[in-house]
């Protein structure tokens, strides 16, 4: 076995040592806090490679060197880019769409609420190219009339500032569409218009998302407390410390009877207190006593 792996590394275009492998590893955790394995080597040549090619570099020594030099500021972003993984859908896992429809009609009808703050503030933490904010936007705008006169905002933010650019212009393919559960098609035919082939968010929609480059690891701007926070498929990548702190500060931004929405594989083992699982990966935070 090690000796197919030996011929599979000699017929690389770059040599990638063990050694330059675990500095280029520890510093994308150091920098993002995605963890990448020994199974990810391939994945982390494939991305880098090209990016040597590009810089006319000839070794991942040299690349490590780069990283090291005064020139690196540049670089790190380009190699944080290159290593998030950022598949997503319109309408993922659409049963968090029911819970957060539900969850914004009766923050809608709650006649205290609506005296003292006709506000909504969601977040989509992790938002890659905008598919899931604009899901909830869509939600906001077709399923929830009484929110019309309400000020509401869906904050997207992302590491990778690719998938920023990318969901600020709000521009998807047609085959966005496939997939799509029950009558989540039918809002998002609603909140997209068909031109030349792709489809074009509409601008009342894409006037209620704000996006942003945020790294998750660091300190938030946020002034205010959430209503709901969407962290989907995001922590799988993170280890349990960097997981568990990030919860607890989801926790802490949310307003008490605000939703939480993690992944799907992403279950919680060490909850916080004030957090309780009200359906598949759906946490409620409790209201205080
Ligand atoms: C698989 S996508 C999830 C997209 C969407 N939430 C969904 O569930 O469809 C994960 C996203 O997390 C982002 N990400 C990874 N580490 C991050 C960090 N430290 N701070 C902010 N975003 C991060 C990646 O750039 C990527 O776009």
């Amino acid at each position: 076995m090690n000796q197919v792996i030996q011929n599979m590394e000699k017929q690389r275009e770059f040599a990638l040592t063990q050694r330059e492998f675990e500095k280029l590893t520890g510093l994308v955790h150091s920098l993002t806090g995605i963890v990448l394995g020994e199974h990810k080597k391939d994945m982390l040549y494939s991305r880098l490679a090209r990016r040597l090619r590009q810089l006319g570099l000839q070794s991942f020594s040299q690349y490590c060197e780069l990283l090291d030099s005064r020139q690196a500021g540049e670089e790190t972003g380009f190699l944080v880019n290159a290593v998030t993984t950022n598949l997503t859908k319109f309408f993922r896992e659409s049963h968090h769409f029911d819970s957060l429809t539900e969850h914004l009609r009766s923050l809608s009808m709650n006649t205290e609420r609506s005296k003292i703050n006709r506000s909504i503030r969601i977040w989509s933490a992790g938002c890659s190219s905008g598919e899931e904010p604009y899901s909830i936007a869509s939600v906001i705008n077709s399923s929830v009339a009484t929110l019309k006169a309400w000020d509401v905002k869906v904050l997207a933010t992302d590491l990778d500032t690719n998938m920023i650019r990318t969901g600020s212009e709000g521009i998807y393919k047609t085959n966005s569409f496939e997939g799509i559960e029950g009558n989540y098609r039918q809002i998002l035919e609603d909140n997209v218009r068909r031109k030349n082939d792709v489809l074009h968010i509409k601008e009342m929609t894409k006037n209620l998302v704000h996006f942003k480059q945020l790294n998750l690891l660091h300190d938030w701007p946020m002034q205010r407390k959430y209503d709901a926070i969407f962290c989907r498929n995001v922590l799988i990548y993170f280890d349990n410390p960097t997981k568990n702190s990030l919860v607890q500060r989801y926790a802490n931004l949310l307003q008490p009877g605000g939703m939480l929405f993690l992944g799907h594989s992403e279950s919680l083992h060490q909850k916080p207190e004030e957090l309780r699982l009200i359906g598949k990966t759906t946490y409620i935070k409790e209201e205080a006593a």
